[in-house]
């Protein structure tokens, strides 16, 4: 990346023209407790930049550590994250850092700086942009679960209705290499592994949420055999019926989307569900279709190199889109909604932490899994087929679906 202070730019007018027309009142809530406010997402997006650039390249802390406690991951509790807001000291915060970076950078570019491994081909704003396009789905997350606490008012919805199961494609085996070698990607994703894949089949589009009422009429949460044991004790806890959010009205069902309230289509992918409801559709369905299961991450990834190209549905709508049909190929794969997979987010052989441990390690072993590919709310940059995205299997706050495999 050489033109860094153009991409830092970039990112940073998407994320203010979508924060731009919310109030201070959607700045500060704070709609559920798993998630930080949006107003804390601005405040550390600041002071990460000031944290990598100013502090660890250009050796100058006076950015980020007096807004550490606020602002770091680690800093404060969620509860406490829109203690102190003030809709222009926090923009000014921003202002602050980056015109100190855009003094800072030229300088660091041409002598590495305190840290001459981030500086080199940009990595640090390489980092800082995809830190940036993260937080800003997470903050479309957060909007949604605002405006989903508000009244959808007098909405009528019609039957979700689709085109029925999706085609399925099939993958022939082969050698496949997965994640990437380039200097310009997570640590998660490095060193490349070399996989041998068996043959498989992968449904053309993501499971469509009139399928996903099919499983509801069938009885699928309350069908025991369907759920694992560690699903069906956090559903009793969570006391779910439906996917997130989803709220009967006439003989269909309603939906927030990041505009508001809004009836479902029947045929967009259904979203708002945990793994644990997604491993028991994928055994409702195998009931129909022998072998029916959610994809591995080599499986899901090379369908992305195969088929994947350019369709990444950049906070294009407001949610998401119906799915595309096509029988010659497998669709929706890189936006629209993120797709859980079969796997827990594990390192690679050869893995190691950069440029923080903080950034993948913790979340290893078996206790988070992978979700591949991306949602309306993913920047391009982010919703590549390297790329993983990974959450405990519990979260259904995501832009989050599934799509159904099959050994062949
Ligand atoms: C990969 C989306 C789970 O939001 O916690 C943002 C990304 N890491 N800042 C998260 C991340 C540090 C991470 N997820
Ligand atoms: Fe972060």
């Amino acid at each position: 990346m050489t033109d860094v202070l153009a991409h830092l730019d970039a990112a940073r007018a998407k994320t203010l023209a979508f924060v731009r027309d919310l109030d201070d009142a959607t700045l500060e809530a704070w709609p559920d407790p798993a998630f930080s406010p949006l107003c804390w997402h601005l405040g550390h997006l600041a002071f990460t930049e000031a944290h990598w650039i100013l502090a660890r390249c250009a050796g100058d802390p006076s950015l980020s550590k007096p807004y550490a406690r606020r602002f770091a991951q680690d800093g404060c509790a969620k509860a406490e994250r829109a203690e102190g807001f003030e809709r222009g000291a926090l923009f000014a915060y921003l202002d602050a850092v980056r015109e100190r970076v855009r003094e800072a950078w030229p300088i660091l570019a041409a002598s590495g700086g305190a840290r001459p491994d981030l500086v080199e081909d940009g990595y640090v704003g390489w980092f800082l942009c995809c830190h940036e396009h993260q937080h800003r789905e997470t903050m479309a997350i957060v909007l949604g679960l605002v405006r989903s606490a508000r009244s959808p008012g007098e909405l009528d919805a019609p039957p979700l209705e689709d085109a029925g199961p999706a085609p399925r494609v099939s993958v022939p085996g082969a050698q496949v290499r997965l994640g990437t070698a380039g200097r310009l990607a997570y640590d998660n994703e490095r060193p490349p592994q070399e996989v041998e894949l068996a043959p498989f089949a992968l449904d053309g589009h993501p499971v469509t949420a009139a399928s996903w009422a099919r499983f509801m009429a069938d009885g699928g949460y309350a069908t025991r055999a369907l759920w694992s044991d560690a699903g069906w004790a956090w559903k009793a806890r969570a006391g779910v019926t439906a996917p997130r959010a989803w709220r009967r009205a006439g003989a269909g069902w309603l939906r927030p989307r990041l505009g508001g309230w809004a009836p479902i289509d029947g045929r967009e992918p259904v979203h708002g569900v945990s793994w644990w409801e997604a491993e028991a559709y994928a055994r409702w369905a195998s009931a129909h279709t022998p072998g029916a299961r959610l994809p591995t991450e080599a499986e899901w990834e090379h369908a992305a190199r195969r088929f994947g190209g350019g369709e990444a549905l950049a906070l294009r709508s407001d949610g998401p889109a119906p799915v595309t049909r096509d029988a010659a190929r497998a669709t929706d794969l890189l936006g629209n909604v993120w797709e859980w997979t079969a796997d827990w987010f594990e390192p690679r052989p050869g893995f190691s932490p950069y440029p923080y441990r903080g950034y993948s390690t913790p979340w290893f072993e078996a206790t988070h899994k992978v979700m591949r590919g991306g949602s309306f709310a993913t920047d391009p940059a982010i919703a590549r087929p390297a790329f993983r995205n990974w959450y405990e299997p519990s979260t259904r706050q995501c832009y989050v679906g599934l799509r159904l495999a099959y050994d062949a």
